[in-house]
């Protein structure tokens, strides 16, 4: 049976996570969780964001729920933040953002994107110094990890059943990292192509992606790209999906995987039971599908989302309570 290390972490965080593990419990009866301490106020709490326990519980069970964290925009001494070093601690090297029209709630029909994001250097790689009063951040690419990103989105793209890859880089401004990174995918998707799978790669420059993203956003299947241009891009294309409400994300590495939505903690609307847990739902979805290889599982709740946001009441009633939400949720997944 699969076990869930579930760390809900701050604000809408500790709304939005216990409804999603319902919902996993519905279509996965013997799922077994435990709980984890990570963010903000356990750092207030214990000093540390994410305790070392917090990382052994994951290990053990092989797969987190990640609710939110709350982070300070300024440098708070001995904090960082709890989601980054969950990517860094178990090497979650990639995350897997799905964009896709959802009935009803999205501003068009069409869209069906998977962005692949590099998850652990790049922009990221906190590497930060002041010299003479220059502040240089080190944006770090490297062979080993533009190699496995690539592998990660092929074969996903195999594994779905998807035609196109898309490379977003900055090559142009950045011809050594970038064109690096993009030297990596192309020979990753070449040696697919010539092993038989049926794949179009073609590449953007991140600016010139962004604009087709808001313009075109039916043109991209599964985009692959460095960490901070996947953050952003990825909070823009989720637009299409309804929005940060309806984003789910999965921070997936070799040995670990740790489910999370896109969106924060919310903290101006935490604590008032009207979060939308749909984000943290369909994030679960993705541990079914992608790490516990339970496709019917995934199905099962992607379709009770798309059937609850087809109802009528949805958008007068439902909307604006988690716990409706759920417990539809919860009701379509039993009479279907
Ligand atoms: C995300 C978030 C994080 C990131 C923050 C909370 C550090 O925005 O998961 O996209 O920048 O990666
Ligand atoms: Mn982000």
């Amino acid at each position: 049976m699969p076990e869930l290390a579930v760390i809900p972490g701050d604000g809408i965080g500790r709304e939005v996570v216990p409804a999603a593990v319902e919902v996993l419990r519905a279509v996965i009866p013997g799922l077994e969780t435990v709980e984890a301490d990570a963010g903000w106020d356990c750092f207030q709490r214990t000093g540390t964001s994410v305790p070392q326990e917090t990382l052994e519980t994951i290990r053990a069970c092989g797969a987190g729920l990640f609710g939110a964290v709350s982070s300070p925009s300024r440098k708070v001494e001995g904090y960082q933040s709890a989601v980054l070093t969950l990517r860094q601690e178990l090497d979650l090297y990639s995350n897997i953002r799905p964009v896709r029209s959802l009935p009803v709630i999205s501003p068009r029909d069409g869209v069906n994107m998977i962005i692949v994001r590099e998850n652990t250097e790049g922009l990221y790689s906190r590497i930060e110094r002041i010299e003479n009063n220059r502040a240089v951040a080190e944006r770090v690419i490297t062979r080993q990890a533009s190699t496995r990103i690539a592998i990660r989105a092929v074969s996903l793209a195999a594994q779905l059943g998807r035609r196109k890859l898309t490379i977003v880089h900055k090559a142009n401004v950045l011809p050594v990292s970038d064109g690096l990174f993009r030297d990596c995918v192309l020979d990753v998707a070449r040696t697919a192509i010539e092993a038989g799978q049926d794949l179009e790669v073609d590449e953007l420059l991140v600016d010139v992606a962004a604009l087709k993203m808001v313009a075109e956003p039916e043109r991209f299947d599964v985009v692959v790209t460095t960490n901070l241009f996947g953050d952003i891009l990825s909070d823009a294309a989720s637009y299409w999906g309804g929005g940060l409400g309806t984003a789910p994300s999965l921070n997936w590495g070799e040995k670990y995987a740790v489910a999370e939505p896109v969106h924060g903690s919310a903290p101006d609307i935490a604590g008032q039971g009207i979060a939308n847990p749909i984000a943290a739902v369909l994030s679960g979805a993705m541990l079914a599908r992608f790490v516990w290889a339970d496709a019917d599982a995934a199905d099962r709740i992607e379709g009770a989302v798309e059937m609850l946001l087809r109802e009528e009441n949805y958008a007068v009633e439902l909307a604006s309570s988690t716990s409706a939400i759920r417990d539809r949720l919860l009701a379509l997944l039993v009479t279907e």
